[in-house]
């Protein structure tokens, strides 16, 4: 089957992400180049361990490759202590050596905990991901960030671990629910609108027909967000400046997030298409962007059929201040000025550390009044 391929040029740790339907039937033949030996550990999710798991145990036969597997709960809650210890000693148990590989099928939670476990177990085994979720196809899986939540929040405990190889199979979207499609595509939208608007006017095109399940726009739009990813990622590996342009929205999203309690009032993708567009509301009322912009964003957001304003989020959200003070966790304050991703228009993203916290407070407080 074809495939498109991706190629992430980092010094020592380069590798390729392959985008394509059907990639997992052949996810065998794709790995055993890595080996040195025919074993590897497979850690998956309960859910897509009884969608996927057989596809991809049956490609590995065909490659004369042994594997074990272990099945974690789905859920956020996975992303844990308790769950990453599990993995850990699992890992061990099967006496996978540093040049084996784990395989990472399934979601962002998968993804980040079975990367996160390969980065400390024997100070570093090898990794490929087998994204199943929109979200984790276009951006968790790419870019070596892996990690665990703790009481003390999202993501706090983790290491800059790149897999060896990203297998992104188109074809396995089909099994999403629409919400979880939709909330994944999001973070595809984000691409268009931090850094392509050739991308961003091709998504307002295409978007429909590929939520619909058009696979070659699939194809494209995955694909064209990990060449984006992966730039950026070439770029700035560990976040010392470019690499948070990937944050656009989410200073917005992770308060929403907070506020709901991280539950499925808010999906994170959902959080990050609102958090997009108080962005760039944001952008206009400070004058870096002409106000047809934040229009035309929530015009294709609710064309997509996705949550657009506060108003589409369920239930009661505390006030402008609180919601403020919830951002200001999230990303520093200096001199009551918070450090943002804003726009000077479509697909023209940079950081900032001059936005005015009234401004913010303001926009949110009429947000939150047409509730
Ligand atoms: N998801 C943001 C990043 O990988 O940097």
């Amino acid at each position: 089957m074809s495939h498109e391929t991706v190629h992430v040029d980092l010094p020592g740790r380069a590798y390729d992400i392959l985008i394509g339907a059907g990639l997992l039937q052949e996810a065998g033949q794709h790995i055993v180049p890595f080996l040195r030996r025919k074993r590897v550990a497979i850690i998956t999710d309960e859910t897509v361990a009884g969608l996927h798991l057989a596809t991809l145990q049956a490609s590995l036969d065909a490659a004369g490759i042994a594997h074990s597997a272990l099945a974690l709960p789905p859920g956020e809650a996975t992303k844990g202590w308790e769950q990453f210890s599990r993995a850990v000693e699992w890992i061990l148990t099967e006496k996978i050596e540093r040049s084996d590989l784990v395989i990472a099928l399934g979601g962002g939670v998968i993804g980040d905990l079975v990367g996160f476990a390969a980065a400390v177990v024997r100070r570093g085994v090898r990794f490929v991901q087998i994204p199943t979720s929109l979200l984790a196809q276009v951006d968790s899986s790419v870019g070596g960030k892996t990690g665990i939540n703790t009481g003390q929040g999202k993501n706090l405990v983790g290491a800059f671990h790149q897999p060896t190889l990203v297998l992104a199979d188109t074809s396995l979207l089909a099994t999403l629910p629409p919400r979880d499609f939709l909330a994944g595509y999001g973070e595809v939208v984000k691409y268009g609108l931090l850094g392509d608007a050739a991308f961003f006017e091709w998504l307002e095109a295409n978007g429909p027909a590929m939520a619909a399940g058009d696979i070659d726009k699939r194809n494209y739009a995955v694909c064209r967000s990990c060449e984006m990813k992966a730039e950026i990622v070439m770029r700035d590996e560990t976040e010392q400046g470019d690499r948070a342009l990937l944050n656009l929205g989410h200073t917005f999203c992770h308060a929403l997030e907070a506020a709901t309690g991280y539950s499925s009032r808010l999906l994170h993708g959902e959080g990050v298409a609102i958090g997009c567009a108080l962005a760039f509301e944001t952008s206009a009322r400070l004058g870096l962007c002409s106000q047809e912009e934040p229009s035309r964003v929530r015009a294709h957001l609710a064309a997509m059929g996705m949550k657009v304003d506060l108003k589409d989020i369920p239930g009661d959200l505390p006030d402008a201040e609180a919601l403020l003070a919830l951002m200001a966790q999230d990303k520093k304050v200096l001199d009551g000025k918070l450090r943002f991703i804003m726009a000077r228009g479509i697909g023209a993203a940079f950081v900032t550390s001059d936005v005015p916290a009234d401004v913010v407070r303001g926009l949110l407080a009429e947000e939150l009044a047409r509730r």
